[in-house]
């Protein structure tokens, strides 16, 4: 079990993520990423690439500004919409999430309550503000856009996107075009975000500058159903929390041909089949620490018709938390840009003229980043990240046992073959033990190391991190061992 400063900690000393510009007291809501994080954010972009653009070989990658026009943001609803509720104290001035007060005083989520409805609610807890137990003031919306002014003249208004989705709604035609006039089709971006959240806090979880995969599949609802091989998942048990039960710890199995039979589509249950078959096996998250939370009409964006957030639990955070959304977003994105641009974003396809309906699957790297930090530390005589294989940054270290008698050059030989294919440190300071135990902090999940018997044509051993096995193997079959292990084709010692 992770702390959050058990976390924090490991983040700093190590070079995966810390707090943003410490050398002038701080920036809050703003983070970092060091050495070791930047690579292991790539190996999760990696992953969720080949998961899910693998999906469809009509899905596919682009990028966009991540600056975006006044009339852009209006038409999709985030200048009237995109709010959080603000309670300000009137004695020291000090802003609260109305939301976050209430769950600070009742253990309970929430969301999607009016600034009426918060205020009430702070009356009947007689909730004060907790830095100075003054009185809090009346609950108002708050936008969560940062506001830019574009050009010399200041006149173009800008916002700083608050999402990466609009930036692929705003291009759908044109790759409609230019990718031969198919649907579905998926345009996914990986790309920054911005929210001037009213109190950023926990680490990773809630910032202001942050990382969003998500992909936009536009489909025809008549006919979406009709590509997708439901079948092949109709069988499996999908973990869900019904909105009723989100405050609540665990999660229900459902067979995915029950959850259409609750009134599910089967294009949406089929992708939250994809959603958790990437927790489960890509990211090794375990079962019970896995659910779908659904999420009901007072609670939901304002541009979704279904949304079920995406949850891990994580003990550095208190519990369940989400992590991304599978959200069933209509037509109401391009609708609202067609409705301001007054140019059509309507298709043809398939003898039918429409405009494409919208699933979303939404995902917030920096929070995975968190998610996996968290559930991968293990603290016993030496901490140990038990990463996924394929998302630790570093994939082998390589030691000399000592560092005399021609092993530092051997073992340099070796790693500069290594380093062809995979991501390898090269450790020659200090002790053995003082290098594997840095290596199992970054969560290296093997190292080789040269001793004398390697000079004697007797191969070199290959240590797990997780066992702290360890076994000789030949140096011509070094690479090859390492492949198979690192594809899970082989189990260590086996
Ligand atoms: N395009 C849909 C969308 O933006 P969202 O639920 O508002 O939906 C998507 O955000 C994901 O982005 C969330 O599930 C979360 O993982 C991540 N995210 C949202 N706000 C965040 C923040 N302030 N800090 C870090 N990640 C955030």
């Amino acid at each position: 079990m992770a702390s959050y400063d058990d976390v924090m900690s490991l983040s700093v000393r190590r070079g995966f993520l810390w707090p943003a510009v410490d050398l002038y007291g701080g920036f809050a809501g703003f983070y970092d990423y060091g050495h070791n994080g930047v690579l292991m954010r790539r190996r999760w972009e990696d992953l969720w690439i080949e998961t899910f653009l693998g999906l469809s070989d009509d899905y596919h990658l682009i990028d966009t500004t991540t600056i975006l026009p006044e009339p852009a943001l209006k038409a999709s609803g985030h200048v009237d919409h995109f709010t959080d509720i603000l309670v300000t104290c009137t004695r020291c001035g000090e802003s609260y999430r109305g939301d976050q007060l209430l769950e600070a005083a009742t253990h309970e989520e929430h969301e999607g309550l009016t600034p009426a409805e918060i205020d009430a609610r702070i009356r009947d807890l007689k909730i004060r503000c907790p830095n100075c137990k003054g009185e809090l003031g009346p609950a108002r919306p708050f936008n969560m856009m940062f506001p830019l002014e574009v050009g010399p003249t200041g006149k173009d208004r800008a916002y700083l996107r608050p999402e990466t989705a609009q930036g692929v709604y705003l291009n759908f035609k044109r790759e409609f075009e230019a990718l031969r006039r198919r649907l579905p089709l998926g345009l996914a971006i990986i790309g920054r975000a911005y929210r001037n959240e009213i109190s950023p806090r926990q680490g990773a979880y809630r910032m202001r500058e942050f990382l969003q995969a998500e992909l936009q599949i536009f489909f025809d609802p008549a006919t979406f159903a009709d590509g997708l091989r439901f079948d092949a998942v109709a069988s499996t048990p999908i973990r869900i929390a019904w909105a009723t039960e989100k405050n609540q710890p665990g999660a229900h199995d459902i067979a995915a041909k029950d959850l259409v039979a609750r009134d599910l589509p089967p294009w949406y249950v089929y992708h939250l089949a994809a959603v958790q078959r990437f927790y489960l096996d890509g990211l090794q998250v375990p079962r019970d620490a896995f659910r779908f939370a659904e999420l009901d009409e007072k609670e939901r964006a304002f541009y979704n018709k279904i949304h079920f957030d995406i949850q891990v639990k994580q003990e550095s955070l208190g519990g369940f938390k989400e992590v991304g959304g599978v959200h069933y977003r209509t037509d109401h994105d391009l609708k609202g840009h067609e409705a301001m641009s007054h140019l059509k974003q309507s298709v043809t396809f398939g003898g039918s003229k429409l405009i494409p309906h919208v699933l979303e699957l939404s995902f917030g790297v920096d929070r995975n980043i968190w998610t996996l930090l968290d559930l991968s530390y293990s603290k016993g005589e030496r901490v140990v990240l038990r990463l996924p294989p394929r998302i630790a940054p570093v994939t082998v270290g390589v030691f000399p046992l000592v560092n005399k008698d021609g092993l530092p050059e051997k073992a340099e030989a070796l790693h500069a073959n290594l380093r062809k294919r995979l991501t390898v440190s090269y450790d020659e300071s200090g002790s053995i033990g003082r290098r594997y135990a840095r290596m199992d902090e970054i969560g290296t999940p093997f190292s080789v190391t040269v001793d004398h018997e390697t000079l004697e044509g007797k191969g070199v051993t290959v240590r797990e991190r997780d066992s702290q096995k360890q076994i000789r193997v030949k140096e011509a079959d070094l690479t090859d061992t390492l492949d198979r292990l690192l594809a899970g084709e082989v189990t260590f010692g086996a």
